[in-house]
């Protein structure tokens, strides 16, 4: 029953819209009616600036984290990792699908990497650093979130990690690709958003 507490609240938790929040409460905006319309950093650094933007990915990828750990407090043991992988998997859904906001919410990369950094450290941190770079070289953070959770299934599965967590890993990759559809489209058509760029 706490489990299942526990997922509920992760849903819940996931749900906070930090980048919806700091629109209305900077701006006075949704900004999902702003540039690419999606309520996430990258977004809110283009509507909102830098500061905004760093905060909303930190806070994004935090609430990723205390899913899991609250997975992890209902259900401690490590044959009990499902609870702990479900937990992480209902912020997702909830940052993506948010209850409080109509269920129109972001593309779930930063409680994405908030999720799996606690769930699997090393292969986060090689994924991440990876989609870094990839940022870095072609300025399109939805190429490098695409990498990123691509990659995550591969390093999980060659080093060895639990299955529930190559599972998850496998789900936000195709959560991911169905969430960045568009973006997809504009990297093909040679019109996707490069990072600095203000307009969508
Ligand atoms: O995590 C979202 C990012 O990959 C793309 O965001 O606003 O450019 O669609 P955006």
């Amino acid at each position: 029953m706490l489990s299942i507490i526990t997922i509920v609240v992760g849903y819940l938790l996931g749900s906070i819209s930090f980048s919806y929040l700091f629109g209305k409460w900077f701006k006075g905006i949704d900004i999902r009616k702003h540039g690419s319309g999606n309520a996430g950093a990258t977004n809110t650094l283009r509507v909102l600036g830098k500061g905004p933007a760093i905060l909303v990915l930190l806070l994004d990828a935090f609430k990723g984290v205390i899913a899991v750990l609250l997975g992890a407090w209902a259900a401690p043991g490590s044959d009990d990792i499902w609870i702990r992988v479900l937990c992480g998997l209902a912020a997702i859904v909830g940052h993506n699908w948010p209850v409080y906001f109509g269920f129109r919410g972001g593309k779930g990369i930063a409680t994405t990497i908030g999720v799996m950094a606690t769930l699997c450290f090393v292969p986060t941190l090689i994924a991440g650093l990876t989609a870094i770079l990839i940022i870095a070289i072609t300025r399109f953070v939805s190429l490098g979130s695409l990498i990123l959770t691509a990659l995550l299934p591969f390093l999980i599965w060659g080093m060895d990690r639990p299955l529930p967590v190559l599972w998850i890993s496998i789900l936000l990759c195709v959560f991911a690709f169905i969430r960045h559809r568009t973006n997809i489209v504009k990297l093909i058509q040679g019109k996707e958003n490069k990072l600095g760029q203000k307009r969508a």
